[in-house]
């Protein structure tokens, strides 16, 4: 049986967080001894906000830099920036006319963002959706992992997919979420009732995998937590237990042995050991990342490397589907 595939796209503006880190991006390398594996870097959906030109190709760049750095390898896995395969914008416009106004202007997404962008609220912002849904389906996609706020977008794509099926015959594999089963929830260091998010205003709540040791170590130290003095984990204790499960996960050690390690020790101490622990992490990934980005043909070959095997692989169902719909 061939292998099933995995489809995600990773917006190029911001810089992944140590939550997408922990909670995602680290459970993808392992991913692709098991399946196909494809990572888009979505710069088409990035312009339903106004962009600077300069800056979104270098964003883009970036992106790309940071999914190798952190071992996610061009080799084993179709690493590619979605501008340069053109058979998402052309699925995405056939699949426009499978979806309904009413469906889309019920997403939270855009509910939430033409609120927020009340001066552009473009008819990309509204479609958005539909692109997503032709960047899963193009690849017969069957597993994307997905957060929450993008559940709702992924139940959309299933259900285009099924009705185009239901019109056309069996065309598009129906896509699944993908539910990892290891990787943690991490949550703002502010807001710890919240997840860690790269669009949070306190930039004390997140840290960026840019981030220089002294600034990580800084907001940790800031990080919140409560005034009892007990390093466990409890409900109650929702800073306490966030430190402690990127502590756990960092080190590889179960819950009850970090808190163990701590026991009777301050938070002061406490905070300064996991920051410690944080940027140690990091640095070598900082450093493969620059080196990376530094290196530009290299970063220029990957990506038409994999636009070209995800070309290949987007032109297969594009031709089913334009001979479907009635195209020459
Ligand atoms: N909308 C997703 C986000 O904002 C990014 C994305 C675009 C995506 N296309 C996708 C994610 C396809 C999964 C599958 O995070």
């Amino acid at each position: 049986m061939s292998k099933q595939t995995i489809f995600s796209g990773i917006q190029p503006t911001g810089i992944p967080t140590l939550g997408s880190l922990l909670g995602a991006i680290k459970h993808w390398e392992r991913l692709s001894t098991e399946y196909t594996c494809l990572y888009c870097v979505v710069d088409m959906h990035s312009i339903t906000v106004r962009q600077n030109p300069e800056e979104l190709r270098a964003n883009t760049r970036q992106m790309l830099a940071w999914l190798i750095a952190l071992d996610i390898d061009p080799s084993q896995n179709i690493l590619y920036i979605q501008s340069q395969v053109p058979a998402h914008a052309e699925l995405s416009w056939i699949l426009n006319c499978f979806t309904y106004m009413g469906e889309l202007s019920r997403m939270t997404q855009f509910k939430e963002k033409s609120i927020k962008k009340a001066e552009n609220t473009n008819a990309g912002l509204f479609t958005y959706p539909v692109l997503m849904a032709a960047d899963i389906l193009l690849y017969q996609t069957n597993l994307v992992p997905v957060g929450d706020d993008q559940k709702q977008h992924l139940e959309l794509s299933r259900d285009v997919a099924g009705r185009f099926n239901k019109v056309y015959g069996d065309i598009f594999k129906i896509p699944e979420p993908y539910i990892a089963t290891v990787g943690a929830r991490i949550m703002g260091l502010q807001n710890p009732t919240s997840k860690m998010s790269k669009s949070e205003e306190n930039i004390n709540d997140t840290i960026f995998l840019s981030d220089p040791p002294n600034v990580i170590i800084k907001k940790f130290k800031k990080a919140v937590t409560d005034s009892d003095n007990q390093i466990c984990v409890l409900p109650e204790k929702p800073g306490v237990s966030n430190l402690l499960s990127i502590y756990s996960v960092i080190t590889g050690t179960t819950l009850a042995d970090c808190e163990k390690e701590f026991e009777g020790q301050g938070y002061g101490h406490f905070k300064t050991t996991v920051g410690e622990a944080v940027a140690d992490l990091l640095l070598p990934y900082q450093k493969e990342q620059a080196r990376i980005i530094a290196d530009t043909s290299y970063l220029t070959k990957v990506a038409e490397e994999g636009a070209a095997k995800a070309r290949e692989l987007a032109a297969t169902t594009l031709a089913i589907v334009k001979n479907a719909v009635g195209f020459q």
